[in-house]
C-alpha cells in the first residue's frame, strides 16, 4: 500500500475549494442541480439568457438529455471576444514547436483576428451553419484557429488526430459528411516528418462530400495541391475580412463531433453541444487547476483527443487562460524537453498522461533534475490509471514532493473530468481518482445491476446527468441509447471498472468491456482484429490487451494463418506493416502470436477470458477449460506464447 499524501497546509488555505467548500458545493448540485447550474452558467456570455435548466432521463420511457436548451451562445465568442477588454494583450496560446528555437506568442486580440478571418474564409469556401469540417493538423496554433472559427459560424468539426492512416479518416470524413478538410502540407512530431496531405488526399479518393481542402504550410514539403479543391490556408486568410459577426448558437446546437472506439464496431461519432459543454469545460478548469489569472496551464495532450480539446482549447480558453500548445513528443530532442518548456515559459501547471510518465521514468531522474521546474504549482495526470510507482516518481522527481497531482478520471463522453482529488480538498492516494466532480453522481454495481454500498468493487455507472455529457452518436441515436444505457437500465455505464475503499474513494480499475487502452489511446480490439482478418493471409483473429511497462496495456493479437500459408518472422512483419496502414501507427500490434486455433465454445464463441489469461502470462489459473470445443488449442498457446522484453 502507498502512501497518503495530506492536503498541504497552504493549500487547504487559499485554495477555490476546500474540503468544506467541496462538500457544501456538492450537496448543493446533488440537492438542486438547477440552482447550482443557474449559477455555474453564469460564467458564461450568454446571447439569449435560458430559463429552462436541467431537463433529463436515462429511461427508455422518455430518454433525453438536454442543458439550458432555450439559451443561446457562442462559443467562440466566449473563448475571444469577452476577454478582449480586459486580457486583449495578454497571451491566448504559446506555442512551442517541435524543435527548440521555434515558437509563436498569440494574444487574446491577435486570437481574435485570426479566428474572425479563418471564419469568413470558410463561408468563402460554403461552410454554413449546421456544416461539418474535419480538421486534420498537427499541434499548431492553426489546429485551435480551426476550432474556434467552425464555433465561431455554428459548424460542427470532427477533428482527427494525425496519427490516423489515409482509411481511418477517410472513414470519419465519410460518417459525417464533411464539406471542408483543414489540414497541413506535413507535420512534425520528433524531428520526423508526418505526411498529412498526401495522407488526405488518399482518404478523398472515397469521399465524395468533400468540395475543399484548406493546407496550411507547416514545413513547406513537396505536396500536391488538386485544381478546384484545395486552397492555400494562409492565401484564404489573407483575402478574407478580419470582422465576422458571432453566430448565436442555441445551448444544444452542436459544437463537435469527436469520433472514439467502443466494444463494438466502427468508432462512434461522440456528438457534444455548446452550452452544457462549455460551462462543464469551464467550470472543471478553475476548480480542479485550482486556475488563477495570469497562471500558465500547459496540457500535453494532442488536440486531436478529447482531453486536447477541453483544456488546450475550450475550457483553458473560455478561462481567459494561457494555455500552452507543444507540437512535439517529450524526448526530442531529449529526455529533458518536457521541464526545459516548463521552464521557458514558468509553466504553473503541468498536465500529462501516464505513459509519457513511465518512458520518462526509465530514462532516470537526471533529465529532470538538471531543469528548475520552480515554476509549478500543480500537475495533473490523465487518460489511463497511474500506477503508484509512476504517481510517486511524478510527485517527487517532477513536482519535488510540492505540487499536488490531480488524477482526473472521464472520457470522451463525458466532456470532461468526472472524478479527481481537489488539490485544497482531498488528500491524495497515488492511483486513486478520488472523489466525483460536482454533479457526478457514481455508483457501483455488480454484473446484475444491483447498487453496491460501502468500499466494495464492481463497474462504474453514473446515475444523473451533468452538462458537459454528450448528447447522441453521430447519426445513429439508438446506438447511443443501447451503448450507454441498457446494459443498467436508467443508468449511464462507463464500461469501467473500480473500487471504492473505505474513505469512499474511487479507484478505476480499467476497462470491463473489450475496449483496450494503449498509452493512454483507446482502442477497441474488435477495429484491430477486423483489420488483421482483413488481410489475406489470415483466417481468423482475436485482439485482447496486456500489461505494458510504458504504455499501460499493450496489443496482443492471437492469428490464425489461412490453411496455405507458413507462419514466419516474415509474415508477422508483414501483418503489424498492415496494421499500422489500416489504422495507423497508434494501432501497431506489440504480439502477434500465430495460432492453429482459437479457445471456443461449442457454440463458436471465441473465449477471450483465456486469451486474456495468456496473454498476460497469468496460466496457473485459466479456470474451467472443460466447456471448449477443442481443450488441447489452450495447451498449445500457453506452450507457444512469447511475450518480447
Ligand atoms: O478507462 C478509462 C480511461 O480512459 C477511458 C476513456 O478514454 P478516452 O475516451 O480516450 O478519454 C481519455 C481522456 C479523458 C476511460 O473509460 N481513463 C481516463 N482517465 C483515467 C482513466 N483510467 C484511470 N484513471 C484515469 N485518470
Amino acid at each position: 500500500m502507498s502512501s497518503v499524501h495530506p492536503v498541504p497546509a497552504e493549500w487547504a488555505a487559499n485554495a477555490k475549494i476546500n474540503a468544506e467548500r467541496y462538500e457544501s458545493m456538492y450537496a448543493a448540485a446533488a440537492n438542486d442541480p438547477d440552482a447550482f447550474w443557474r449559477k455555474e452558467a453564469m460564467r458564461l456570455d450568454w446571447m439569449t439568457p435560458f430559463t429552462k435548466i436541467k431537463n433529463t432521463s436515462f429511461h427508455e420511457a422518455d430518454f433525453g438529455i438536454k442543458w439550458f436548451e432555450d439559451g443561446a451562445l457562442n462559443v467562440a465568442a466566449n473563448c475571444i471576444d469577452r476577454h478582449l477588454a480586459e486580457r486583449g494583450d495578454a497571451v491566448a496560446i504559446l506555442w512551442e514547436g517541435d524543435s527548440p528555437g521555434e515558437d509563436r506568442r498569440i494574444t487574446y486580440r491577435e486570437l481574435h483576428e485570426e479566428v474572425c478571418r479563418l471564419a469568413n474564409a470558410l463561408k468563402a469556401n460554403g461552410v454554413r451553419k449546421g456544416d461539418r469540417v474535419t480538421i486534420y493538423l498537427p499541434m499548431i496554433p492553426e489546429a485551435a484557429f480551426s476550432m474556434l472559427a467552425c464555433a465561431r459560424v455554428g459548424a460542427i468539426h470532427s477533428v482527427v488526430f494525425g496519427g490516423f492512416s489515409p482509411d481511418s479518416l477517410s472513414g470519419r470524413i465519410q460518417d459525417c459528411d464533411s464539406t471542408l478538410v483543414i489540414t497541413a502540407d506535413e507535420g512534425l512530431r520528433g524531428g520526423k516528418k508526418v505526411p498529412l496531405k498526401a495522407n488526405v488526399d488518399e482518404a478523398l479518393a472515397q469521399c465524395s462530400s468533400v468540395s475543399r481542402v484548406l493546407v496550411v504550410r507547416r514545413t513547406g514539403g513537396d505536396i500536391l495541391m488538386k485544381d478546384g479543391r484545395d486552397v492555400w490556408y494562409h492565401e484564404a486568410v489573407a483575402k478574407a475580412s478580419a470582422e465576422c459577426p458571432a453566430e448565436a448558437m442555441s445551448a444544444e446546437d452542436p459544437l463537435f463531433i469527436l469520433y472514439t472506439s467502443g466494444s463494438t464496431g466502427k468508432p462512434k461519432g461522440v456528438l457534444h453541444t455548446s452550452g452544457g459543454y462549455l460551462v462543464w469545460a469551464s467550470m472543471t478548469h478553475e476548480y480542479v487547476f485550482d486556475y488563477r489569472p495570469g497562471d500558465i496551464f500547459w496540457c500535453a495532450a494532442d488536440v486531436g483527443w478529447v482531453t486536447g480539446h477541453t483544456y488546450v482549447v475550450y475550457g483553458a480558453l473560455a478561462n481567459g487562460a494561457t494555455t500552452l500548445m507543444y507540437e512535439g513528443v517529450p524526448n526530442h530532442p531529449d529526455f529533458s524537453r518536457f521541464w526545459q518548456i516548463v521552464d521557458k515559459y514558468e509553466v504553473d501547471i503541468f498536465y500529462g498522461a501516464p505513459t509519457a510518465i513511465r518512458a520518462l521514468m526509465r530514462e532516470g531522474e537526471e533529465w529532470v533534475k538538471k531543469t528548475s521546474r520552480k515554476s509549478l504549482r500543480l500537475l495533473g495526470s490523465v487518460g489511463e490509471p497511474i500506477n503508484p510507482e509512476a504517481w510517486e516518481w511524478y510527485y517527487r522527481v517532477v513536482g519535488d514532493e510540492r505540487c499536488p497531482i490531480v488524477d482526473t478520471y472521464w472520457q470522451t463522453e463525458t466532456g470532461a473530468c468526472m472524478m479527481t482529488p481537489l488539490p485544497g480538498a482531498h488528500a491524495l492516494k497515488p492511483g486513486a481518482a478520488s472523489k466525483p466532480m460536482f454533479g457526478v453522481k457514481p455508483v457501483i454495481v455488480d454484473a446484475e445491476g444491483k447498487v453496491l454500498e460501502g468500499p466494495t468493487d464492481g463497474n462504474l455507472c453514473i446515475t444523473d446527468s451533468w452538462p458537459g455529457q454528450m448528447r447522441t452518436v453521430w447519426g445513429d441515436h439508438e446506438r447511443f441509447f443501447q451503448t450507454y444505457f441498457t446494459t443498467y437500465p436508467g443508468k449511464y455505464f462507463t464500461g469501467d471498472g473500480c473500487r471504492r475503499d473505505e474513505d469512499g474513494y474511487y479507484w478505476i480499475t480499467g476497462r470491463v468491456d473489450d475496449v483496450i487502452n494503449v498509452s493512454g489511446h483507446r482502442m477497441g480490439t474488435a477495429e484491430v482484429e477486423s483489420a488483421l482478418v482483413a488481410h489475406a493471409k489470415v483466417a481468423e483473429a482475436a485482439v485482447v490487451g496486456y500489461p505494458h511497462d510504458i504504455k499501460g496495456q499493450g496489443i496482443y493479437a492471437y492469428v490464425t494463418l489461412n490453411a496455405n500459408e507458413t507462419e514466419s518472422a516474415e509474415v508477422r512483419a508483414e501483418l503489424v506493416k498492415w496494421v499500422r496502414q489500416e489504422i495507423g501507427p497508434i494501432a501497431t500490434p506489440d504480439v502477434i502470436h500465430f495460432a492453429p486455433g482459437l479457445p471456443k465454445t461449442r457454440s463458436g464463441k471465441i473465449m477471450r477470458r483465456i486469451l486474456r489469461k495468456i496473454a498476460e502470462g497469468d496460466t496457473s489459473n485459466l479456470g474451467d477449460i472443460s466447456t471448449l470445443a477443442d481443450p488441447s488449442v489452450v495447451e498449445s498457446l500457453v506452450t507457444s506464447r512469447s511475450v518480447p522484453a
